[in-house]
């Protein structure tokens, strides 16, 4: 996961950040170690073939999709597998950040406001810590919907076992879930590419620099490198 090219030694940052996180080595700050990475990696591939394997399945407008994987026959029995993989990477997910994700005093309340479409004006925050607000409310949001979709998944999954009610309830909640779900990763994965450059290498390489950090995370700064910072 390193951008070094071969034969080049590689960097001191990114050999710490196999192991260790938030410690700072030379210029650069180890956000997310080699565990944390290969989670999140697997949460999003299986997200994404949860989501290509499922579309074809919901509408024939998607229908074009199902030829990735070799047909509408083969989604229908990825699909729940994936979904399954999906929900177990994203528990081990939870488990593994709960820590750096508790809110704070006061943020909750700040961030079910109108603040809560400030999400992009990291600027704003001249104490964010690791994780602002609205990466923790995002957090939680796709907690609670993985959970939503693994729930009703398998009431479609097995529809004999349950009353023609939770069937049909079912159907809508997984398609309102899986709606809400696909807005907010395109918005996450834009925050974490084209609108906050030098976020998704922490995503690769597990480092930022400096100035990234000073500029959205000032406070998570100050706690790993010093009040100087
Ligand atoms: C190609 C797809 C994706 C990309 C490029 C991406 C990128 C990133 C990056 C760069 C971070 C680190 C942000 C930071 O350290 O401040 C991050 C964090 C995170 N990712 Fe993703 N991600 C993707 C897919 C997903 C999916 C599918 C989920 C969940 C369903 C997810 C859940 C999270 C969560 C909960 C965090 C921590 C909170 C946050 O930073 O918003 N990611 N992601």
């Amino acid at each position: 996961m390193s951008t070094t090219m071969p034969g080049q030694p590689l960097n001191p940052a990114v050999i710490a950040a196999r192991h260790n996180e938030d410690i700072l080595v030379g210029n650069e700050l180890v956000r997310h170690n080699r565990v944390s990475r290969v989670i999140h990696w697997g949460v999003a591939i299986s997200f994404f073939v949860g989501l290509f394997t499922g579309m074809p399945i919901w509408t024939p407008l998607f229908g074009w999709m199902a030829y990735l994987f070799g047909g509408l026959e083969v989604c229908r029995w990825l699909h729940p597998w994936a979904g399954v993989l999906f929900a177990v990477l994203s528990i081990v997910m939870f488990f593994y950040w709960l820590t750096d994700m508790r809110m704070l005093p006061g943020e909750t309340r700040e961030w079910f406001g109108p603040k809560a479409f400030t999400y992009m004006k990291y600027e704003d925050e001249p104490d964010a810590g690791k994780y602002n607000g609205g990466q923790k409310l995002f957090f939680y949001a796709v907690s609670l919907g993985m959970l939503g979709l693994l729930l009703t998944g398998i009431v479609m999954w097995f529809p004999l076992s349950f009353p023609r009610w939770v069937r049909a309830l079912s159907i809508v909640l997984h398609d309102i879930t899986f709606i809400c779900f696909m807005v907010a990763v395109v918005l996450h994965i834009y925050l974490g590419t084209t609108a906050e450059p030098g976020t998704f290498r922490s995503m690769t390489r597990g480092t930022v620099t400096k100035p990234w950090a000073r500029l959205h995370h000032p406070g998570w700064l100050r706690d790993v490198a010093g009040r100087r910072e």
